[in-house]
C-alpha cells in the first residue's frame, strides 16, 4: 500500500526564499514541497503540504491527519521551542511524526537548542536544508529504521 505523507510547515516558513536566505536558503516553500513530492514518487508515496502561521491551525491539521495519513513531516518553526499544545497534539494522534529543521538548531541561539516536541517525535533531523525533509521522507517511508 502506498504511504500518504503530510508535510507540515509552521510560522514564517511561507516566507522561505526571502526569509534570512543565509540561514534558510533560497528555495521557496512551493519548491521545497515540489522536491519532497518528486522524491516521494521513488517510494510510491504521495505527499500533501500544509503551512500555517497559527498554532491552533497546526493542531487542527494534526488532528485531521488521523486516519488520512500514514506519517507526518513537521517543521513547527519557532513553536518547536515552546508549544506544549503542539507537543500534546503529536502525542495524541498516534501517527509517526518526524521533526525537521532547515537550519541546525543546535548550532544557533540557546533558545533554539530546546525542542519540546522532540520527545514525542520519532526522530529529529536538523541542518540539512531541504535535505532534512528528504531524509525524513526516507524514514517515514520505511526505507530506514526509525
Ligand atoms: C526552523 C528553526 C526554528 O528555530 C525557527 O524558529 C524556524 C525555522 C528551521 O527550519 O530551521 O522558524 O524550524
Amino acid at each position: 500500500m502506498s504511504k500518504r505523507i503530510l508535510v507540515m510547515n509552521g510560522p514564517n516558513l511561507n516566507l522561505l526564499g526571502i526569509r534570512e536566505p543565509g540561514i534558510y536558503g533560497t528555495d521557496t516553500l512551493e519548491s521545497l514541497c515540489e522536491q519532497v513530492k518528486e522524491a516521494a514518487t521513488a517510494y510510491g508515496a504521495t505527499v500533501d503540504c500544509f503551512q500555517s502561521n497559527h498554532e491552533g491551525a497546526l493542531i487542527d491539521a494534526l488532528h485531521a491527519a488521523m486516519g488520512v495519513y500514514d506519517g507526518i513531516i513537521l517543521n513547527a518553526g519557532a513553536y518547536t521551542h515552546y508549544s506544549y499544545a503542539i507537543r500534546d497534539a503529536i502525542a495524541a494522534i498516534k501517527l509517526p511524526v518526524v521533526e525537521v529543521h532547515l537550519s541546525d538548531i543546535h548550532a544557533r541561539e540557546p533558545f533554539r537548542h530546546v525542542s519540546v516536541i522532540e520527545p514525542v517525535c520519532v526522530a529529529q533531523i536538523s541542518g540539512l536544508g531541504v535535505g532534512s525533509y528528504l531524509k525524513a521522507l526516507e524514514l517515514v517511508c520505511g526505507e530506514e529504521t526509525i
